[in-house]
């Protein structure tokens, strides 16, 4: 999602309209502006494309030079025009737009109907805008503080109301905002690009800081309302790099936010007292999870390699048996479904059309369609019986880095929840894997912090014009993916072999100097990779291991060069194997200068059969 905010002399309409188009590369399934008329605070919203709502109000228009905006990209509800942002309450006084997600509103909204709000929507946002409106008691500060000090998750916010019309309210807990210090007027954005044209001189606010905007100035405090003085950050990108958050590419900036992709996708799954994955999102009955006798997984590319990882989490944690198929074969080998099949299928875009066709195939005969999907709004999400979100946010580069890993933590929830009703876990078991779950995004940081070492060793590898990934058990699902991003970016040819299959026939392309990255991160299988790789190296490859931190000294007799992971429970390494082959593949690109986020051939999202 994406948020503006203006307060200063202008026509408020065009400016938030404005910011909002360059947010729009955030996500966008609906967009709204709320702004102080002549007639008091005034919404107008449209579900679609952000053209929608212009067209609207080229129709209606908002005059006022205090608003806020928009630009949605779904998380709770689907997307429609109630659901859109600028919420308010009953009163229509208060107005809010909010980034991220409100973990305990349900509680919260229960608690606002009994003392008689009126709910019209499914989304998180409108609770906001409720316990604005009771909190208040004419001081919008104050309001706004207390009703933060309620909520729990992750969000940034914009709050108007009016009451104080002179006043734009904002807060910042772990979803990004920026304050736009303009002359004789301010601005909010959930980034730098939708201010960019009227200011450069910003204030990058840091979780649990809110910051109230007038027309003369802007005063920054803690929520709990201790005063804070920051440095103005003076920007000096252009608009391209600003979208990029500074980074070079889209898909480097997408490696870099698996850590908060991580945590958004498991906030609010997992219960306080980290012992069990709730998934209220599922309408499944216990009866029905007891039922399923097999499990489906259906996906294309990426997305289909996280199901080869799905298929092995399942079947461990959860003890379904599981079959992964590619969606464009699925339908045409008559797979067996029965009623107590559960197709999953896996998309990051919930467009790709032989997904759809394959869940379509799968509810005509009879099964019970689950959806793993990054868009909410999409045809698979509203098509499937039950869709579980990656929260990974928007991702633009065609090459797939934090929506195949957040499928990843799907994969690792699902089987969990599966695990407690099916009893194949107990709970100290669900708590260890839990509580590993929760170390990967620090884990990520701590690979991503060893990026010019990868960076190196990609250099090396891009002369070379054919090369192999080997790995064992659930190491060879992520060789076969490190394999795909290696293609799919920089063009050079790669396999992906099960270690022990090698030797039989592809072992006669190695020769003298042929790279060859092993994964070696499964303990019980360590000593034969190992040898597997003795096989190789002893033909000449060049062999990269990636192994276990705590495990070298082992795997530094096998290989040229060892890049460790750190440690984690066997069933959790794909969550962070998968981040040294991303950025293997983006440099080994950026040296053969590549176009990285668009690489030849190839689309983003693929809606041909
Ligand atoms: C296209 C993309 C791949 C992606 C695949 C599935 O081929 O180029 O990167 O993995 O579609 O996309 P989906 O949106 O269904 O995950």
């Amino acid at each position: 999602c994406g948020i503006v905010g203006y307060i200063g002399k202008r026509d408020s309409q065009a400016i938030l309209i404005e910011g909002l188009k360059k947010l729009e590369y955030r996500g966008y399934d609906s967009a709204g502006i709320a702004v102080f008329t002549d007639n008091g605070l005034e919404v107008s919203k449209a579900k679609g494309r952000l053209a929608n709502l212009e067209g609207k109000l080229q129709g209606e228009p908002l005059h006022g030079s205090v608003g806020i905006g928009h630009t949605r990209w779904a998380t709770h509800g689907k997307p429609s025009d109630v659901n859109s942002h600028p919420h308010t309450d009953n009163s229509a006084k208060f107005s809010v737009v909010h980034n991220g997600i409100i973990e305990n509103y349900l509680d919260l909204k229960d608690e606002l109907i009994a003392k008689g709000h009126v709910f019209v929507s499914e989304t998180d946002t409108e609770v906001i805008s409720h316990l604005v409106a009771d909190e208040y008691d004419g001081n919008i500060i104050e309001a706004v503080q207390r009703t933060v000090k309620r909520m729990r998750g992750a969000f940034a916010l914009g709050v108007l109301t009016e009451f104080e019309p002179e006043k734009l309210v904002a807060v910042r807990f772990a979803s990004p905002l920026v304050i736009g210090v303009g002359k004789g007027e301010n601005f909010i954005g959930s980034d730098i690009p939708a201010i960019l044209e009227h200011t450069r001189d910003v204030y990058i606010l840091d979780d649990g800081e809110m910051a109230i905007l007038t027309r003369d100035g802007v005063e920054l405090m803690t929520t709990e309302g201790d005063a804070i003085s920051k440095e103005i950050f003076h920007v000096d990108w252009d608009l391209v790099t600003a979208e990029k958050a500074g980074f070079d590419h889209f898909m480097l900036k997408e490696i870099y936010e698996q850590p908060k992709a991580y945590r958004d996708t498991m906030l609010g799954r997992v219960a306080d007292d980290g012992k069990s994955v709730q998934l209220s999102e599922l309408t499944m009955t216990k009866d029905y999870i007891n039922s399923i006798r097999k499990v489906h997984i259906v996906a294309c590319g990426t997305a289909y390699h996280a199901g080869l990882v799905g298929k092995t989490v399942i079947e461990s944690i959860a003890r379904i048996p599981v079959e992964t198929d590619v969606a464009s074969e699925y339908r045409y080998r008559s797979p067996i479904i029965t009623p107590d099949t559960l197709v999953i299928v896996v998309s990051q875009s919930g467009e790709t059309a032989d997904t759809l066709a394959a869940l379509r195939e799968a509810k005509r005969n009879g099964a019970r369609v689950l959806a793993i999907t990054n868009v909410v709004g999409s045809s698979i999400a509203r098509e499937a019986d039950d869709v579980l979100v990656t929260l990974a946010g928007p991702e633009i580069a065609v090459a797939s880095t934090k929506a195949y890993t957040s499928q990843l933590v799907v994969f690792y929830l699902l089987s969990l929840y599966f695990a407690d009703t099916l009893g194949t876990k107990n709970t100290a078991e669900v708590s260890e894997i839990l509580a590993a779950m929760q170390e990967l995004p620090e884990q990520v940081e701590s690979i991503l912090e060893q990026a010019l070492v990868l960076r190196d060793i990609a250099e090396s590898i891009s002369s070379h014009p054919s090369l192999f990934f080997i790995g064992r058990g659930i190491d060879y699902p992520v060789a076969l993916e490190g394999s795909l991003k290696l293609k799919e970016i920089s063009y050079i040819h790669s396999e992906a072999y099960p270690a022990g299959e090698l030797k039989h026939g592809t072992l006669a392309l190695i020769e003298e100097g042929v790279p060859v990255i092993a994964l070696v991160t499964q303990e019980e299988l360590y000593e034969k990779t190992l040898s597997n790789i003795k096989e190789v190296k002893a033909r000449g490859a060049n062999v990269l291991g990636i192994g276990n931190v705590g495990y070298e000294e082992e795997a530094n007799k096998s290989v040229d060069t060892l890049f460790s992971i750190p440690r984690t429970l066997p069933i959790l390494t794909p969550a962070l194997s998968v981040v040294p082959l991303q950025l293997i593949s983006y440099y080994a690109s950026l040296a053969l200068g590549h176009d990285v986020d668009k690489p030849r051939n190839l689309a983003k999202s693929v809606t041909v059969e």
